[in-house]
């Protein structure tokens, strides 16, 4: 019988992240072709996960441009996908989560009337400028595609709100597949600054920031909130591997640059950056993908935002929503270092958002859709 062409379309650093279990999945599936086009939307920091994974796109757009608008890596995803798809006539095209290229992807799909499965479907704050441009993104995918893999309960219930009941299912999160892939207990770092730290003499705090809707003032008062922090405690290092958007650069290094406890680095390689995670002391992040990952790995997590899509972890009691005023990050992150009580009730590893089985299900879910198998996936109970 012929396969399934399944082509998966991504561009940045998270999405690849958790699309390559996937991709791997449908490699492995007897019953799929796998085709992967990259809008390369991010580039370096896309390709570090294209390494570690032995992901060799077949199509590569290439758009990405320093400091560049919401409406070009449309504009140019869409452009260039239209070709691709012209050429490479796939019988599904999926797009992850809700980024640029993840609209992009979806409205060319449409507009070849190419079904669209979307990964990570139903994440919501409500708020359309926030996460910005991220919301709107994953509303206007969700109303083009198909098949919606939904991670939680919780997700599959925001799309039945919006009429949306069709073709979803609940599968959990691919990036819980990718953690399992990453951590060992004897994992070597090959990162320089990470090779320096002490991990059992020191306490180590991991932080990343780099959303859109943080520009200005909120990172500005995270960076504050990070200076302060390492003045009180002389045994904590900070280890911020600075996302290589240019804003978020110039600002890191504004306030941060040369504090000898306070390590800028460049971005981590997704094997080195979880494997960090799984050591260090505590996390604070304004990531989506790393409020997914931590609760896999026992560790605390501080979110350096005002609302989260994400509240099934803080209902697991493992993140905490510290917003993106200084004195309030500053408060949550001290009750962490000075109360052992409080560190514990938030260390714990319960992951609601995967058990490692997502990929798995995502492809039993597309065969169902193309009659390959009568039932879809048993959904994933957190
Ligand atoms: C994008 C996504 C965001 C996601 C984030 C993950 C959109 C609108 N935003 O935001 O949802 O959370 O990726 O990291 O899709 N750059 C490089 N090299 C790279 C990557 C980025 O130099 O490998 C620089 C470029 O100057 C680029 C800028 O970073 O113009 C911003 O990249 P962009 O993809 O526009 O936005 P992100 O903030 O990365
Ligand atoms: N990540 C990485 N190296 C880094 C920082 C993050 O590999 O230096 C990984 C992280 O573990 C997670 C993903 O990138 O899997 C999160 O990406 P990002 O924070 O860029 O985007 P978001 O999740 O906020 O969309």
């Amino acid at each position: 019988m012929k396969k399934i062409k399944v082509m998966t379309v991504f561009g940045t650093r998270p999405e690849a992240i958790k699309l390559a279990p996937l991709v791997r999945a449908l490699e492995q599936s007897e019953s799929t072709e796998s085709i992967v086009c990259v809008t390369a939307q991010h580039r370096e920091m896309l390709d570090q996960v294209l390494d570690i994974f032995h992901i060799r796109p077949d199509y590569d757009l290439n758009i990405m441009q320093p400091r560049q608008t919401l409406a070009t890596i449309t504009e140019k995803s869409l452009h260039g996908l239209d070709e691709v798809l012209d050429k490479a006539q796939p019988d599904l095209v999926l797009v992850h989560g809700d980024t640029s290229t993840t609209f992009a992807g979806a409205l060319a799909a449409f507009y070849h009337k190419v079904p669209v499965g979307h990964v990570e479907a139903g994440l919501r704050t409500y708020d359309k400028y926030s996460p910005f441009p991220e919301e709107m993104n994953r509303c206007l995918t969700g109303q083009i595609a198909s098949l919606h893999f939904a991670p939680t309960p919780r997700n599959r219930d925001n799309l039945a709100r919006e009429g949306i009941t069709a073709g979803v299912s609940v599968v959990g999160n691919t990036v819980v597949d990718a953690i399992h892939m990453t951590v060992r207990p004897d994992f070597a770092f090959r990162d320089p600054a990470l090779q320096t730290l002490d991990f059992a003499g020191s306490r180590v705090v991991l932080v990343t920031a780099h959303r859109r809707e943080n520009y200005g003032e909120p990172m500005e008062n995270i960076c504050r909130a990070i200076a302060q922090l390492s003045e009180t405690y002389p045994d904590v290092h900070f280890v911020y591997p600075v996302h290589l958007s240019p804003y978020v650069r110039e600002t890191a290094e504004k306030f941060l640059g040369g504090n000898d406890r306070i390590h800028l680095i460049h971005p981590l390689a997704v094997d080195e950056m979880h494997n960090l995670m799984a050591r260090c002391y505590l996390i604070m992040t304004d990531s989506g993908g790393l409020q997914e990952e931590a609760p896999s790995l026992g560790k605390p997590v501080l979110v350096l935002r005002r609302e989260t899509e994400r509240p099934e972890a803080i209902e697991a009691g493992t993140v905490k929503l510290a917003g993106v005023e200084q004195d309030n990050i500053v408060r949550l992150a001290r009750e962490l270092f000075d109360d052992p009580a409080a560190y514990a009730a938030m260390a714990h590893a319960v992951n609601p958002y995967g058990d490692g089985k997502t990929s798995q299900r995502i492809v039993q879910a597309i065969e169902h859709y193309f009659g390959r198998r009568p039932d879809g996936p048993a959904p994933f109970a957190p």
